[in-house]
């Protein structure tokens, strides 16, 4: 059978947007990715065009003849990428502006979840500091996070564990120009282990990927600044086979049938941060889009094509296609980063290494924010490359992404030490516990 064309677009220029290319392009597709970096320049053409820049990316898709664009990041589908596409005729792999609010307005995932009964802490919302602080003032002294209702780029959160933090964290959220423009919530502080579960959907059908772990503060042991995520493993044994059976109809299918209800149906990645709480898994936040590095990790375990899930989401004919096969082992993802990260970098400087890296058997290496000049590569960016391993274990998938870590250098690179550990002491728990009862 001919195969039809597979030309895509990939919008974004992150780890997770060079590995989105390096997939598909495995899959058969010509890869374009604007405005990307210097991986995905090796995988397919890199165009000169912002990620937010929505009518030079529309005028791009159809000069170059695109089947099928994928959107990365939220700032585009925030801002109505998918719209513009649609309007113009142009199928796109993401949601709408109006459903990407899931993500976009943390009020709205709360009137999202409410609809469809979808476990998640409690709430209040203020249109303001003052209505926020008489909350707090009036209410006795429990833990809570404060959280400004727009997209903040993981700024806009402050987890507080007496009254005087959130009083604090009210007034930070009321001087900020950007946070204070939006309202403000109030919720009730949840305790166990986080994790993430995605889907793809087009809106009725949903297709759950295996359950991924993120790494969200900057140092080993979960301290420092919270980050874009240093790093993910999966599968995670946080979430058994049940557990995300459970996931899955009581959180994501009731979630894509409140949106349609609400008719702001859901076709792209819908992804949710997970609590796992002793009265089991509640919903922290959605994203309107893959995790990075949970993207990274995922796809270097995805053995069937991933260009056939996301053409069937965006054409709505997700029911039409096989379950996707999942490699057996595990995927561990380590971010490397520049000094200063997540504050203020240096870029421009050359980065050595990275073919022994790739030789490394087992191992992916995705660029995260890089730019090629003259043959070589520079760092542009805080998460500057992601590494993968892949492995019979999860141990071993650990083992390989280090050995690559290891031969990647620019000065001041870091990372944690620590990606899957977490992973790993609950497998040892799990099996001394197994071999007591034995
Ligand atoms: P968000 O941007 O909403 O995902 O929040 C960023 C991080 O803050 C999450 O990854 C959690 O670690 C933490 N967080 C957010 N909401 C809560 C909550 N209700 N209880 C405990 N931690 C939270
Ligand atoms: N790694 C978390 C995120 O992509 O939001």
């Amino acid at each position: 059978m001919a195969e039809a064309s597979r030309r895509v677009l990939i919008v974004g220029s992150g780890g997770r947007e060079h590995a989105l290319a390096w997939k598909l392009a495995a899959d058969g597709a010509e890869v374009f990715t604007a405005p990307g970096n210097a991986g995905t320049a090796a995988v397919g053409t890199n165009l000169d065009c912002a990620a937010t820049d929505i009518p030079a990316l529309v005028r791009h898709a159809g000069e170059q003849g695109i089947d099928l664009t994928v959107v990365g990041p939220e700032a585009p589908l925030v801002a109505g990428i998918a719209d513009a596409f649609v309007s113009a005729g142009l199928r796109i792999f993401g949601p709408s502006r109006a459903a990407a609010r899931i993500e976009g307005s943390k009020l709205f995932c709360k009137q999202i979840l409410r609809r469809g009964d979808v476990p998640t802490g409690m709430f209040e919302s203020f249109s303001g500091p003052a209505r926020a602080r008489e909350f707090i003032e009036a209410r006795e002294e429990v833990p809570v996070v404060v959280k400004a209702d727009g997209l903040a780029a993981g700024k806009g959160v402050f987890v507080c564990n007496d009254r005087a933090t959130a009083l604090a964290a009210i007034d930070a959220l009321a001087a900020d120009p950007v946070l204070s423009r939006g309202g403000i919530l109030i919720e009730e502080r949840l305790d166990g282990v986080e994790v993430s579960v995605m889907a793809i959907t087009d809106g009725r059908t949903i297709v759950t990927l295996p359950p991924v772990q993120d790494h969200k503060a900057a140092f080993d042991g979960d301290t420092g600044p919270n980050t874009g995520g240093m790093g993910a493993y999966s599968p995670t044994p946080f979430v058994g086979a049940d557990q995300l059976a459970e996931i899955e109809s009581r959180i994501l299918v009731p979630t894509v049938h409140a949106m349609r209800r609400a008719k702001v149906s859901f076709q792209g990645v819908l992804f949710a941060g997970l609590m796992l709480t002793a009265q089991g898994p509640k919903v922290l936040e959605f994203n309107a889009r893959f995790g990075d590095p949970e993207c990274q990790t995922l796809l270097s375990l995805l053995d069937s094509s991933l260009w056939e899930l996301l053409d069937a989401a965006a054409s709505r004919r997700l029911e039409e296609v096989d379950p996707p096969a999942w490699r057996q082992g595990a995927a561990v993802t380590v971010v490397m980063a520049s000094e200063g990260y997540p504050g203020a970098v240096t870029k421009g400087l050359p980065i050595r290494g990275l073919g022994a890296a790739a030789a490394v058997p087992g191992v992916h290496v995705f660029h995260a924010a890089t730019r090629g000049a003259g043959g070589a590569v520079f760092s542009d960016g805080g998460r500057t490359i992601a590494v993968t391993g892949v492995d019979e274990t999860l141990a071993r998938a650990k083992l390989r992404a280090y050995t690559a870590v290891r031969e990647i250098r620019w000065p001041g690179a870091w990372c944690r030490k620590d990606i899957a550990d977490k992973g790993l002491h609950e497998e040892r728990a799990r099996a001394a516990a197994a071999g007591d009862s034995a």
